[in-house]
């Protein structure tokens, strides 16, 4: 297939070259200029490398894609999908994946006619450089339809497990989409604020913070639809803790970088579903002010 990716981080480039070793030529669409783009791919598991050379930012090629695949963090995802536009055919189908919630409103009336698809990921990758991407982590990925044309598109499904297994078609997104929400929204802050790798968050000193964290998230995604009991929430957020604990989380890169976080898409975006269904959130308003206030003093 012809796939036009959108945002080379971590998490695109670790699915622009899993998609290449599969066959499919890939073209990306980046912010930096230049017509091609140079990824160095290395799987921990097997130290395996490979080189790809990408056609990039060829507005012909977006035009001819076949599918467009939008890795963007979530502040970034309108903007991306506004400069799409002048190419984009109203048939072509559009994957998006971030961290968090919030954009799909947005998305759909830039494109009213398009499939679009999103899409949640528990793989990790990590950028040493530009040009670099290492796999540190499997996991699954959930991909489902958010309009009737894309809800017909399942079989993209299996375009990204062959590339990187194993992904599920899910008929409801939004599931997915919030038990990831839930549990960046106990990670992300604090290994944020302490500068800390995932693993650190077993220590006692967080437990009552992670379990207030929990207990709000529970309650806001059960008037949503999603229900979960603090103590299956907890028990999930550690079983994470655990399974990446050598890992940096995103949001704590974010901030060791000076770089803005994803927090207004996964704890801003807890709070306003909060304030909607009337529930307070004194623990993830306290993280989401941190964060803020990090932001803001960056040099
Ligand atoms: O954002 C991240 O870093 C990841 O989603 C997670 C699950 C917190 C692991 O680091």
């Amino acid at each position: 297939m012809k796939i036009s990716l959108v945002g080379a981080g971590a998490i695109g480039n670790l699915w622009a070259g899993a998609l290449a070793k599969q066959g499919h030529q890939l073209h990306l669409w980046r912010r930096q200029p230049g017509n091609t783009y140079t990824l160095n791919w290395q799987d921990v598991h097997s130290s395996r490398e490979d080189t790809f050379c990408f056609d990039s930012n060829q507005p012909e090629q977006l035009a001819n894609s076949d599918v467009i695949f939008i890795t963007v963090k979530a502040f970034q995802v309108a903007d991306a999908v506004t400069t799409l536009l002048p190419w984009l055919s109203a048939d072509t189908p559009v994957i998006i994946m971030h961290n968090g919630m919030g954009t799909e409103d947005e998305v759909l009336s830039l494109l009213p006619d398009n499939p679009v698809l999103y899409a949640t990921t528990a793989q990790a990758a990590f950028r040493p450089d530009p040009h670099s991407v290492r796999h540190t982590g499997n996991g699954p990925t959930y991909l489902g339809g958010v309009n009737p044309a894309g809800l017909a598109c399942s079989g993209l499904a299996e375009l990204l497990h062959t590339a990187l297994p194993p992904c599920h078609w899910q008929t409801d997104i939004h599931e997915p989409q919030w038990q990831k929400l839930a549990i960046n929204c106990a990670i992300n802050p604090l290994t944020a604020i302490h500068q800390c790798r995932n693993g650190e968050l077993s220590e006692t000193r967080y437990a009552d913070e992670l379990t207030a964290v929990c207990h709000e998230v529970s309650a806001v995604m059960t008037a949503a639809g999603y229900p979960i009991d603090t103590v299956t929430l907890r028990q999930q957020v550690m079983a994470v803790i655990e399974a990446t604990a050598a890992n940096y989380s995103s949001m704590q890169q974010d901030v060791a970088h000076q770089r803005p976080t994803e927090i207004d898409a996964i704890t801003g975006f807890l709070i306003r579903q909060a304030n909607h269904f009337q529930i307070a959130t004194p623990a993830n308003t306290r993280l989401w002010q941190h964060i803020k206030d990090l932001e803001q003093h960056y040099d």
